[in-house]
């Protein structure tokens, strides 16, 4: 008897380590099945030892049985902790497939008139001017009063500018910015306000109803037309190249005396003449003077003791002759075929 009990206890040992072994490669509830077939069926392993037991002797059947019976639990709650095993799996599985590609994220960037103003301000600070912004929407005293502005002014009629009260309307351009900086500092004065305007232009391929500027301004003692001049040659080279020359005619503007209209030389055939310049050789950018005393009479400025220049220009106008642009339709657009050129 002590032979058959040797025998049966290591055959229950094997069959359990077999067991094991194969539960492990186990993938699929299917196989799980077949397994738990193979060794707790009706024609299974564990019932065909259960028969050898008959042979035994009453006192050990018992024993046997009670090895086997446990052998049989343990097989069981290995299956179904094996199932539950297979089933978070798959749940895994499915919810990380790491052989899926990945969705790449479309990642944003600057408009071409965000890029190009921060150049702008850039060069202007290395320059020593500091950045200010003023409101969209101004009052007729700081978009025109303030300015030396008249009342029969072509751009204070309704027809040509957005009001929005009989007082207020979208600023038309960014001079109302100096005004605002001038009441609130003492010179020395060196600031650049770009922004939006607005005026009630037809839209064509160089006029937008929404449009931006940089303004500028300098106050001090000693400031120059020269200086103004100096100013504006530094940062048409930095922007356009070391070869840019830059021009001045007289031109008009109320709140400056004398006043200019500037441009520079053209980039794309460096003067000689093209069809971007119309065959001019130059690019007009936009109007500069030297303060006039009005403005400083209404701001309370000593004229004797300061003077100072102003500039304005037009963002887009640069955007177009620095990448190239055709169409000022096209910053507004927002079509991405062309916002992702940049
Ligand atoms: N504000 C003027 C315009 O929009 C430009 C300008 C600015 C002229 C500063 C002189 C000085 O046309």
């Amino acid at each position: 008897m002590r032979v058959w009990r040797r025998i049966l206890k290591a055959k229950i040992k094997e069959i359990e380590e077999k067991f094991d072994s194969e539960i492990r490669n186990v993938s699929l509830p299917e196989h799980l099945e077949e397994t738990r077939v193979k060794y707790l069926g009706r024609k299974g392993v564990l019932t065909s030892l259960l028969k050898q037991v008959s042979a035994l002797s009453n006192d050990e059947k018992p024993v046997f049985g009670k090895l086997l019976n446990d052998l049989k639990n343990n097989i069981n709650t290995k299956i179904s902790e094996k199932l539950v095993d297979i089933k978070s799996a798959k749940k895994t599985e499915t919810k990380l497939d790491i052989t899926l590609q990945g969705n790449k994220p479309v990642i944003g960037h600057k408009h071409p008139l965000t890029l190009i103003t921060q150049e702008i301000k850039e060069i202007f600070f290395g320059l020593g001017f500091e950045t200010v912004t003023g409101p969209e929407i101004e009052t007729e005293y700081y978009n025109f009063e303030a300015l030396n502005t008249p009342a029969d002014h072509p751009a204070r009629d309704e027809h040509d500018s957005f009001y929005i009260t009989s007082k207020d309307l979208l600023r038309t351009h960014t001079s109302p910015v100096q005004i605002r900086v001038m009441e609130k500092q003492k010179p020395p004065i060196r600031v650049i306000a770009p922004g939006r305007c607005f005026r009630r232009d037809a839209t064509d391929a160089t006029h937008s109803p929404i449009f931006h500027q940089v303004e500028g301004l300098a106050i001090d003692t000693n400031i120059t037309f020269g200086d103004l001049k100096g100013v504006l040659e530094v940062f048409a080279k930095q922007l356009f190249g070391r070869q840019t020359k830059i021009r001045f005619r007289p031109d008009f503007f109320p709140f400056t005396e004398p006043s200019a209209e500037y441009a520079f030389s053209c980039v794309n055939c460096k003067g000689k003449g093209c069809r971007i310049c119309k065959n001019t050789g130059w690019l007009e950018i936009g109007g500069a003077g030297m303060v006039d005393p009005e403005v400083f009479k209404m701001m309370h400025y000593d004229a004797e003791k300061y003077s100072g220049f102003a500039f304005g220009m037009g963002i887009e106008r640069i955007a177009m002759i620095k990448y190239h642009i055709h169409d000022i339709r096209m910053f507004f657009e927002n079509d991405i075929r062309f916002l992702r050129q940049f």
